[in-house]
């Protein structure tokens, strides 16, 4: 990379004119670097990814593979949106890799929160380069980086260092979005044409749901927070606070307490709520939730999740708490 520098004169890309604009540019000059080459692109279904993989089809079509690792970690119904958006819709090359039991069997009885970041992390390179070497003739990997990423070189990505790539890849790099922020990589990806679950879709971390499976991660309390994440996400939907509230989540933690299930004694878990707002995730205050919806997926987490008998709302700002548990 040359010039890691926003050039002066770029324009903020806040309209689907300008977004166009941005596209066409950018097509062209992808198709100037990449010519007849073959690209690989590590597609989580996230912001950033999804935006890059969708100009890369524009431009280069069948020379771009996408490889697709669940981790079994991913929130409920995500991988298959990925296959049915990029897989289906867009008729990408893509590689589905489902890893999640070589992830959970490694995972297995660890609680260390950074040895399960490593775990997750590592594993994730492992399978991105077995099946990268399965492909020949691939001179190019496509990368989701943001402007942000290269501002903040300690950043969060940087700083949590998970769900990246090897540094030392042979591969000439492809980044159509160093240059833009957030909001304008949302507005590129409208203008693209994908869905708003996956241009508005809220920050995750690349150990996804493993950073709120708190201790070692368990399948049955892995699904328990997998269930309750899904009733969560839905009613924020329906209240109408997707995309306004900056993240939202549950935390299922590795305790159990006495509760009433259908007149019988239960020992269960609890399921914590979490939903905040921030500008740059450093720091994070708390979205003060209509009752009525609160005590809405309350009902809903407690009656229709397995395993989960209370639900508690978290109402600790960053600083003292980080926003996720791990
Ligand atoms: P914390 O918990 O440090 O999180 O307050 C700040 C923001 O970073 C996200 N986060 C991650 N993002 N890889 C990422 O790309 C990660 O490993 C990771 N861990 C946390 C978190 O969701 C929040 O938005």
């Amino acid at each position: 990379m040359s010039d890691n520098k926003r050039p002066e004169t770029m324009e903020r890309i806040t309209t689907p004119e300008l977004a166009n604009a941005f596209i066409d540019e950018e097509i062209a000059k992808l198709r100037a670097q990449i010519g007849e080459g073959k690209v690989l692109l590590a597609l989580s279904g996230g912001v950033d990814s999804s935006v890059v993989a969708a100009m890369l089809i524009k431009a280069v079509g069948k020379q771009l593979t996408c490889i697709h690792v669940n981790h079994g970690l991913m929130r409920k119904g995500e991988s298959e949106e990925v296959i049915r958006v990029f897989g289906e819709e867009l008729g990408a090359n893509l590689i589905y890799v489902d890893a999640t039991d070589r992830f959970l069997d490694k995972l297995a009885g660890v609680s260390d929160p950074e040895t399960k970041r490593k775990i997750i992390g590592g594993e994730f390179i492992r399978v991105f380069e077995e099946e990268s070497k399965k492909l020949s003739g691939i001179a190019f990997l496509g990368q989701g980086t943001i402007y942000p990423d290269i501002l903040e070189s300690d950043g969060i990505k940087a700083h949590h260092n998970v769900g990246g790539l090897p540094e030392d890849v042979e591969f000439e790099l492809v980044e159509p979005l160093k240059f833009l922020f957030k909001d304008e990589v949302r507005v590129v990806g409208k203008a693209l044409g994908l869905p708003d679950s996956m241009v508005y879709r809220q920050p995750f971390p690349g150990p996804g749901l493993g950073v709120r499976c708190p201790g070692a991660i368990t399948r049955d309390r892995l699904s328990a927070l997998r269930e309750a994440d899904a009733i969560l996400r839905e009613e924020f939907e329906k209240a109408g606070l997707m995309g306004k509230v900056w993240q939202y989540f549950t935390v299922v933690p590795d305790f159990k307490s006495t509760g009433i299930k259908g007149g019988k004694r239960s020992f269960e878990w609890p399921c914590i709520i979490r939903a905040v707002n921030t500008k740059d995730a450093m720091t994070a205050t708390i979205e003060r939730v209509d009752w009525d919806v609160l005590e809405r997926i309350t009902d809903r987490i407690t009656h229709e999740v397995d395993g989960i008998n209370r639900v508690l709302y978290d109402l600790t700002p960053k600083p003292t708490g980080t926003i996720e548990y791990e």
